[in-house]
């Protein structure tokens, strides 16, 4: 089986040492290490090289993200070749840890200790102290990574539920699906966290109208992708004293332009698409499991 790695972000070395860790039958080879037409499977991540229509022995390309929206329209391949995608490969637990973070932020004021701190003046006894059970978070899409950070956040003790479109039962989690239950469970989300990967239907899904849902004084954490949230939205809601505050990972444009009125805004954190970067021994791992399940090891 002759697997190519190709990515302009992650190090083929790197990759290339961990795979000989785990197993030495698990071989990567650069692109020009092999003529096109005798590759049999593509990892590929963030890629330089995009038109592979030549690879027509191809049997299987996987991204190694977790999203693989854009790796999809960027991509030029055979007609028919099936693409798959991390599930785990340790972002699970990465997103858990960030989202805990952002939970916590708002929920033990932080943002509002921070502007405090710039101000000099010091709040002995407000704001004040909220405990898990009542803080109220809220889980947009339940998928593999949204369904794992909505259960974590249940067993914190957090008043935790979630939205996908179609209905999903969760431990510990109040779910709500579809269209009809959207507002329903927007109005009470303290904390809304943006897990919904995509698509032509989640497009600007984050719209003023549904940000107006929330709570006044509700924050926003978008871990995803940038597409899903209307950021002007999000600004005017930010503004007009609507949105307590925001804490984005993810962005229309990336890298967020230095011009972009989020970098400065004192009710936003920005952190540079880190909540859960692709880890390369479980990523491994994952693709050797999807190498078996497809009978191609
Ligand atoms: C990163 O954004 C990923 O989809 O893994």
């Amino acid at each position: 089986m002759n697997i190519v790695f190709h990515s302009g972000a992650f190090d083929l070395q790197e990759w290339r040492q961990a795979a000989q860790t785990i197993s030495p039958a698990l071989q990567l080879l650069a692109p020009e290490e092999i003529a096109i037409e005798e590759i049999d499977v593509l990892l590929i991540w963030r890629p330089t090289l995009t038109d592979w229509t030549q690879a027509r022995n191809l049997k299987l390309v996987i991204g190694l993200g977790a999203g693989i929206d854009g790796l999809i329209r960027q991509l030029r391949l055979p007609a028919g070749t099936p693409v798959e995608r991390m599930r785990d490969a340790g972002m699970r637990q990465a997103m858990s840890e960030y989202a805990t973070y952002a939970v916590l932020h708002f929920q033990r004021n932080f943002d509002q200790f921070r502007q405090a701190q710039q101000d000099k003046v010091w709040l002995p006894h407000s704001p004040y102290y909220r405990a898990n059970r009542d803080t109220r978070v809220g889980v947009l899409g339940l998928g593999s990574l949204g369904g794992t950070v909505a259960q974590h956040l249940s067993q914190l003790g957090y008043s935790t539920s979630g939205w996908s479109r179609s209905g999903k039962s969760l431990a510990g989690v109040a779910t709500f699906a579809g269209e009809t239950a959207l507002n329903e469970f927007l109005r009470q989300c303290d904390i809304l966290i943006n897990m919904l990967p995509h698509n032509a239907a989640t497009e600007g899904f984050l719209s003023l109208n549904r940000l107006s849902r929330l709570p006044q004084g509700a924050a926003v954490v978008c871990l995803s992708r940038g597409a899903v949230t209307n950021e002007n939205a999000l600004l005017e809601h930010l503004d007009n004293g609507h949105l307590r505050g925001a804490m984005m990972d993810v962005f229309q444009q990336e890298p967020l332009p230095a011009t972009h009125p989020l970098w400065n805004h004192p009710k936003v954190w920005v952190t540079p698409h880190q909540s859960a970067p692709t880890q390369i021994e479980p990523a491994l791992r994952e693709v050797m499991d999807i190498l078996r399940e497809r009978g191609l090891d």
